[in-house]
């Protein structure tokens, strides 16, 4: 099994969310490859919120994979345009496995982590992705590396059981 993970990180927390996912996916016997996305917008180095204003520098393509994984932070309560941008640009979704996962400030997966995560995968989803429940890290309040590391096995054991 091959795994694609794409991520947009733009401070580092989402970026080490998925290296710890990538480990975790090596340890099953999980093939993987990590994806950093790359782009230009007219708001420099501020976060923004229209996908209008965000163009990649690449695309992953997303045919050699079985199971695509897309990571992202928390964005006032939804996923960053960056991430959506990909997910609707990406060829070869279609008929694959597809995980979420994100990073938040705010100490609960209700405020903005769960809604998040469904917008992900509702775009998967119009691509012909088969969505999974994805994972959800956050850190105010809580041990961050502790909450990546069980995340990170939890997923990478559904993943290698289809689940
Ligand atoms: C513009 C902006 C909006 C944010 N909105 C939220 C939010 O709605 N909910 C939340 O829990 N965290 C929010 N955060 C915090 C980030 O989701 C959190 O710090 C995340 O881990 C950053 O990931 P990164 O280091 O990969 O960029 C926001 C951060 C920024 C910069």
């Amino acid at each position: 099994m091959k795994a694609a993970l794409v991520i947009h990180s733009k401070t580092g927390t989402t970026l080490a969310f998925g290296k710890a996912i990538e480990q975790a996916l090596q340890k099953e016997g999980i093939e993987t490859e990590l994806f950093l996305l790359e782009f230009d917008s007219p708001h420099g180095e501020d976060p923004f919120s229209e996908e209008k204003d965000v163009i990649l520098k690449d695309i992953p393509d997303c045919l050699p994979y079985d199971c695509i994984l897309a990571g992202s932070p928390v964005w006032a309560f939804s996923p960053t345009p960056v991430i959506r941008a990909f997910l609707r640009k990406a060829k070869g979704l279609s008929g694959k496995r597809f995980y979420p996962f994100i990073t938040m400030g705010l100490p609960f997966k209700g405020w903005g982590g769960t809604r998040a995560l469904r917008a992900m995968e509702s775009i998967a989803r119009t691509k012909g992705a088969v969505s999974f429940k994805g994972e959800a890290v956050m850190k105010r309040g809580r041990n961050l590396e502790k909450q990546m590391q069980s995340a990170a096995e939890g997923i990478a054991k559904r993943i290698k059981n289809n689940a």
